[in-house]
């Protein structure tokens, strides 16, 4: 053979194993990680100089008359300059010329003006019940990749512009969603891993009230459980660049709960290790000061998510309109059933036992979700996966869009990129596919609202 005819050959032909092993080093030891994780900080450090991190300082940007006419409040810009003018105490916004900017706070005063003031017959702020608490929405699939981030940023920067109050909690260690929020994330300590600590050492608590009734030796408390019962879940809650979206972050350590979790259930088996979030979610009435929780899960059925699917009132599967994906998504569901059905059967079995009435999980609603959709490509399968989950299944599918990509160069969302950047048409498309979804699932989520109303005023009857 010539060499020529080796050019044409692809790259993965005659190899030659004896040079292969030549080109390769020693073995790698552990130690070889660490070098690697020193090298990795020092070009961190180095990128940083040049410009390439990010300050860590999210600012939101302004909207501009045409989009809040457009998006946020149902007036004509005619109509809209005429009632500036003549309100001048309203925000007034900045700039030259017919174009002025405003700023998210500034809309949401004048949303209420409008609300007050304006036609009766038109809708300037959204539904939401009085007295009810926050809906609670996860953001779960086990398979990484498949949108869960960007679905679960996306809806809360919607539900923002919306005027709905927002916390969104990042339960990846990777911690994506606490980025695109600008948080700022020291420790395990600053995310939601002392609120599964502290759960389980309230359980410990009443625990050794009862062994000490029954004079026998308390449970032990380490350092970790003493320092977690002095954390108060507000204090986890951080603000962020959007006026009424807060956080709880996530970082690398919080994965840590994935092996501690475990261990404390081994020292007390009665510990209902599912509810650690709920209860935090509950106590001090967290859930009555916003209107919308997004909980953000890593790509695992582990504790996390477990607690996030538990706290949810509703459950949003993102999957891609792949064969593998509509796969893995059928056996992600075959998960939670079982995992549902055994923590089910285990507390039932302890209930009847103890006379207690039997307990269920209960979600408000569950829809799988098509993300990054290519509607050229992908029709035919997302009709057959659409048939096969029936109402587990959003009717809206999420587009693909290039501006979630170039977006992500310098913010993380479309809601943050000024639309003078893009031509309209793709910025019009693009901003409708997540428009879009957040209208299927605000429509569920006042639904459920709607549901719980009915249901209050039936048991006062
Ligand atoms: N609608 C979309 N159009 C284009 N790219 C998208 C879209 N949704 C998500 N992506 C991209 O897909 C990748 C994975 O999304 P991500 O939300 O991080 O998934 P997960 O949280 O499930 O791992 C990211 O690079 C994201 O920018
Ligand atoms: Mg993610």
């Amino acid at each position: 053979m010539t060499s020529s005819d080796r050019s044409h050959l692809p790259p993965y032909f005659n190899i030659s194993p004896a040079k292969a092993a030549e080109r390769l080093t020693e073995g790698i030891d552990t130690g070889r990680f660490a070098k690697a994780a020193a090298f990795g900080a020092k070009g961190r450090e180095d990128l940083a100089k040049r410009g390439y991190a990010p300050d860590g300082q999210k600012r939101l940007r302004r909207f501009s008359t045409w989009e809040v006419c457009k998006y946020l409040i149902p007036v004509a810009p005619a109509h809209f300059r005429r009632v500036l003018k003549a309100n001048p105490d309203l925000p007034q916004g900045e700039g030259e010329g017919g174009t002025k900017w405003f700023r998210l706070d500034d809309i949401i005063a004048l949303r209420e003006h409008f609300a007050a003031e304006g036609a009766a017959n038109k809708e300037y702020k959204s539904w939401r019940p009085e007295g009810l608490p926050a809906k609670v929405v996860a953001i779960a699939n086990f398979k990484g990749g498949v949108g869960k981030t960007s679905t679960c940023a996306h809806l809360a920067m919607s539900a923002a512009l919306d005027g709905y109050k927002v916390l969104v909690v990042d339960l990846d260690s990777q911690g994506s969603l606490t980025s695109i929020m600008g948080g700022q994330v020291e420790d395990e300590w600053q995310t939601a891993f002392p609120l599964m600590a502290k759960d389980f050492a309230r359980h410990m608590q009443s625990e050794n009230t009862i062994r000490e009734a029954r004079g026998e030796a308390p449970l032990p408390f380490d350092e970790t459980l003493s320092e977690a019962l002095e954390v108060s879940p507000r204090n986890l809650i951080q603000k962020t660049h959007w006026p009424n979206i807060d956080l709880i972050g996530a970082q690398l350590n919080l994965y840590w709960a994935e092996f501690q979790v475990p261990v404390w259930r081994l020292q007390s088996r009665s510990w209902p290790l599912w509810d650690a979030l709920t209860n935090a979610l509950e106590s001090e009435e967290i859930l009555n000061d916003y209107d919308i929780v997004l909980l953000d899960t890593p790509p695992a059925l582990g504790y996390l998510t477990i607690n996030a699917l538990a706290a949810a009132d509703i459950l949003i599967v993102p999957l891609g309109a792949s064969f593998l994906e509509f796969d893995s998504t059928g056996r992600f569901f075959d998960m939670l059933y079982s995992t549902f059905a055994s923590i089910e059967d285990g507390e039932n079995r302890a209930r009847r036992r103890d006379g207690l009435p039997e307990m269920r999980f209960e979600w408000d609603a569950v829809r799988a979700l098509i993300t990054r959709f290519d509607a050229a490509q992908q029709t035919d399968l997302a009709n057959v996966i659409q048939a096969y989950f029936g109402d587990f299944m959003a009717t809206y599918r999420q587009d693909m869009t290039a501006l979630v990509g170039q977006a992500a160069e310098q913010v993380n969302g479309i809601y943050e990129a000024d639309h003078r950047l893009f031509n309209r048409d793709t910025y019009v498309r693009g901003r409708e596919t997540f428009d879009r979804t957040w209208a299927e699932i605000k429509e569920v989520i006042l639904g459920a609202w709607w549901r719980d109303l009915q249901m209050q005023s039936d048991e006062e009857v």
